[in-house]
């Protein structure tokens, strides 16, 4: 039985370029208009938006189908999703003017694209030829590399309200003929769109990547840009068992997107450890490598009665001061420049947090802080974990095995590690009742209690 009213599917098969598919016509804006006005007219309750694969009506595209009826439409646009939503999914009439009901001629299309599509793939496998899954995942860097280099020169900012090439290049004092070749490779990948000579940024490129805009990323990403260059010292890295130093670490400018990007993540993820936690009971805690202060800044907002002391490296210090007197919380919050792994913690805590900190240290190191913070907890404290957990056998998930490289080309002896690791680390160093906290997201807690 079919739970939902009508049920849409909204094909969205992406295929290698040059090859007719419904994403390269539009169906990807086409699925995003459609979900925007169920939602906007309230059908969202009975109305079921799916994508699916190809339906071998690939040079007809974007095609969608509403079920139970079977009602097919073709080359639809953003445009026509309007009259769609109201007149059909509304209504109960199907939209005459983009229906198609040729079942034979669809049939005919379908099974020959079928039949096409497996010679084309038997004639590929059999000149051995890359398959495109791989293709795409060994290439991956382009794209990344294209996009870390427009932020580095800060290509959206430049292109403002709409700019060419060489009013662009001027603005960024960079040469103008390869300008245009980064911002036709940044069209290409959808980040701007370009009309005649001129360029202009995507909703989502002014959104989240122009300076000064709402939503600005850049400083953030800017981190990732600077990571770029870790990453280019991995094979020497896996040769060495350790990182290796670039040009591009520790300046202060390093430390200042470092902590942006942290801060991005740390924002949007401290009211779920806040909700995760609880503050019953939760007086004094010590935020282990706090760097912008993000979770100590929730839990002081949370309860007017915490307060909480960051403990960070000196260059860190100044930065975590800015964004804890931003969030008008300097009364509950208080800094102290240190090294976790040397420094007495003091004692009397009822939390201790350690946000993606453990992943930078080696086993040993992680032992220790585990054992220091126990003797720092009061009774019924707790020591509270965020971080990329591994699966037992540590191939997965995959971003937590990918990040376990960010940590050796980072650091000198970090990891991810697996919640085994660290309940047997808790464990031995006293706590009890060790249990983790799925949350949304890549990141889980740990958490063990001091009896
Ligand atoms: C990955 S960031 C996490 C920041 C913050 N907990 C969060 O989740 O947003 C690691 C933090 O630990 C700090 N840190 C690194 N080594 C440290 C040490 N030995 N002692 C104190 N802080 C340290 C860094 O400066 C940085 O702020
Ligand atoms: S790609 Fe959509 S029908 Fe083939």
């Amino acid at each position: 039985m079919e739970p939902f009213r009508l049920h849409l599917f909204v094909c969205t098969q992406q295929k290698p370029e040059g090859i007719p598919s419904c994403p390269a016509r539009g169906s990807v804006a086409v699925l995003g208009a459609l979900d925007r006005e169920i939602q906007e007219r309230g059908l969202n309750h009975e109305v079921q938006l799916t994508t699916c694969g190809c339906m071998g009506l690939c040079d007809e595209g974007p095609v969608m189908v509403v079920y139970p009826a079977g009602v097919w439409y073709r080359r639809v646009q953003p445009s026509d999703i309007s009259d769609i939503v109201s007149t059909h999914l509304g209504n109960g009439k199907p939209v005459n003017r983009l229906v198609w009901n040729d079942a034979p001629a669809m049939k005919a299309m379908s099974v020959e694209h079928g039949e096409k599509f497996r010679d084309a793939m038997a004639a590929r496998d059999k000149a051995g030829m890359l398959p495109d899954r791989l293709d795409q995942m060994i290439r991956g860097y382009m794209p990344s590399r294209c996009i870390l280099t427009a932020l580095e020169l800060d290509i959206f900012t430049a292109v403002g309200d709409g700019a060419n090439a060489e009013q662009i290049g001027a603005r960024i004092h960079a040469n103008a003929r390869a300008v245009a070749m980064l911002l036709n490779a940044l069209v290409a990948l959808g980040l701007l769109s370009k009309s005649g000579d001129d360029y202009k940024n995507t909703a989502e490129s002014a959104r989240f990547l122009v300076q000064g805009s709402k939503d600005n990323h850049r400083n953030g990403l800017l981190h990732t840009a600077n990571i770029w260059h870790r990453w280019s010292t991995l094979t020497d890295a896996v040769r060495t068992g350790t990182r290796i130093p670039v040009d591009y670490d520790d300046t202060p400018e390093w430390t200042r997107n470092f902590i942006a990007g942290m801060q991005r993540n740390a924002k949007a993820r401290a009211p779920l450890v806040v909700k995760a936690l609880g503050t019953a009971g939760v007086r004094r805690i010590l935020d282990l490598g706090g760097g912008s202060g993000a979770y100590s800044i929730a839990f002081a907002k949370a309860c007017p009665y915490v307060q909480c002391e960051i403990l960070d490296i000196p260059e860190v210090v100044p930065l975590t001061s800015e964004y804890v007197s931003q969030a008008g919380v300097s009364a509950q919050v208080s800094l102290r420049a240190g090294d976790m792994l040397q420094d007495d913690f003091s004692s009397g805590y009822d939390l201790i947090m350690l946000n993606a900190i453990c992943h930078m240290f080696s086993e040993e190191q992680n032992q220790d802080i585990f054992r220091r913070a126990h003797q720092a907890l009061a009774r019924n404290g707790r020591l509270v974990v965020q971080d990329f957990i591994l699966n037992p056998d540590k191939t997965g998930p995959q971003h937590a095995a990918l990040f376990s490289l960010n940590m050796l080309v980072a650091t000198e002896a970090g990891a991810s590690y697996s919640e085994l690791e660290y309940t047997n680390w808790m464990n031995a160093a006293g706590f009890t009742d060790v249990r983790r906290i799925d949350l949304p997201g890549p990141s889980d807690l740990i958490v063990g209690l001091v009896k």
